[in-house]
């Protein structure tokens, strides 16, 4: 296809719009405006007028014609569109993105996880039914270190993987609490659910290191969550919130540090954690253990079993920022992105992820996060929430490939070099 893309946008909160956001960010819709020579946004949908009219007004700022507007998103199904972009709250994404695929519209999803296994069972068959493509937009899966970690596991660098960890490390008490305000979701999850309830951004790039659902599988997880303390302090320190009428007797169901380890078939493990309700810095800890070596995304390093580190006397602050001898490992996207790509969005993940969804969409190709990995990366939700419901216990995972995992191909849109050294 040579023309732009028509774009529908349904969600139009801080991610979809940056609405009410102070600090600099222009969500997805300030993203495709600015930098796409893609795509067009023709229709935008949220259940607020006053988030309609402010994206509406940005876009005709920014030399587009007024969009069609509705707070319904069914409308946006017959609005002649090439495909939608959704960033709604959570509980809405399977059922918005279940209307756009049966209207052979091609979908975007945002990340989140899910309550619900038979929703990831829907969105599977209505994709297998429908032959509509879905993206599912794990943005971390195309930043700089993740694009570098996973080079040098694609090169061999770090020899065969055994283990991974990863991070969902944010304080996000404001956001939350701020719900009673701004009607953002997270408020009601915490009070609603105690489970591992983000886990995507570490976990989409540790899966496509492992090539979980081509060549390997998640089978079971168990997880473990802390007492729930962090928002009711938070809460009752805060004169905004604390009122009995405003958030003083709020319960809160969700633990403060959730914990959860994967077992992989083909023998890796992974960690991850969840750490949002009590003070702390934003983290997501990507690490890869192999044979041939270590990768840590906190510590920015890369450690070789190669005799350059010796491994009892190194000073953990002698390990920062070796990553920096690693960049001829980086794809294209990051070699050639500029200071205003990179500004539009979460230091230029945002713009790569759109790029290649675009790209696949126009040039009909597969998309690199497809259904079977969306619906293998949220229902970790869903499990954790039965393993702490059940004091830890083990869950099984469902094979939501139906047994194609044995022979799908990892799709890599991002041009990893392939270095001989
Ligand atoms: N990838 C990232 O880096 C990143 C960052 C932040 C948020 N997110 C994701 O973006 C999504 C939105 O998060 P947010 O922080 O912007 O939330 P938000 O509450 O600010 O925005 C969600 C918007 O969806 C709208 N909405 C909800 N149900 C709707 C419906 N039935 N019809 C039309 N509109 C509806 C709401 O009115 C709201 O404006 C979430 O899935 C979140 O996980 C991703």
């Amino acid at each position: 296809m040579d023309r732009k893309l028509k774009i529908g946008f349904i969600g139009l909160g801080q991610r979809g719009a940056a609405y009410g956001m102070t600090d600099g960010s222009i969500g997805l819709l300030g993203n495709v405006l600015k930098n796409s020579d893609d795509a067009i946004v023709t229709v935008i949908c949220d259940k607020y007028q006053e988030r309609l009219d402010a994206a509406a007004k940005k876009i005709v700022e920014h030399g587009y014609d007024m969009p069609m507007q509705t707070q319904n998103y069914k409308d946006v199904m017959n609005a002649g569109i090439d495909a939608i972009i959704i960033s709604t709250s959570w509980d809405m994404h399977v059922k918005v993105a279940l209307e756009g695929m049966k209207a052979g519209i091609p979908v975007a999803m945002e990340v989140g996880g899910t309550h619900s296994i038979e929703d990831c069972w829907k969105l599977v068959d209505c994709y297998e039914e429908t032959g509509t493509p879905i993206f599912f937009m794990e943005n971390c899966c195309y930043n700089k270190d993740e694009a570098l970690v996973t080079s040098l596991v694609r090169n061999g660098v770090l020899g065969e993987l055994a283990y991974c960890q990863g991070y969902y490390c944010h304080d996000l008490r404001e956001e939350i609490a701020g719900g009673i305000d701004t009607h953002h979701y997270r408020l009601k999850e915490y009070m609603e659910h105690n489970c591992e309830n983000y886990p995507t951004h570490e976990l989409g790039p540790i899966a496509k290191l492992l090539n979980i659902t081509s060549g390997n599988r998640f089978t079971k997880l168990v997880s473990m969550a802390s007492k729930a303390v962090g928002m009711k302090s938070y809460i009752a320190k805060n004169p905004k919130y604390s009122a009995p009428e405003r958030l003083g007797n709020a319960e809160f169901k969700q633990g403060d540090v959730v914990t959860t380890m994967i077992q992989c078939e083909n023998g890796e493990t992974v960690f991850l954690k969840l750490d949002t309700t009590l003070p702390r810095l934003y983290e997501r800890g990507l690490t890869a253990s192999g044979t041939e070596g270590f990768y840590c995304q906190t510590t920015r390093a890369v450690i070789l079993d190669d005799g350059t580190v010796d491994h009892e006397m190194t000073s953990y602050k002698d390990m920062f920022h070796t990553q920096d001898n690693y960049d001829r490992y980086l794809p294209d996207d990051w070699r050639t992105i500029t200071p205003e790509q990179i500004k539009a969005g979460h230091g230029g993940m945002d713009y790569i992820m759109l790029k290649h969804f675009f790209r696949c969409l126009k040039g009909n190709k597969p998309m690199p996060i497809d259904v079977y990995d969306a619906v293998t990366w949220m229902c970790v939700t869903a499990l954790s929430e039965q393993s702490i419901a059940q004091g830890c216990m083990p869950v099984e995972f469902p094979d939501f490939t139906r047994g194609k995992y044995k022979t799908r191909k990892t799709v890599d849109t991002m041009d990893y070099p392939v270095i001989k050294e």
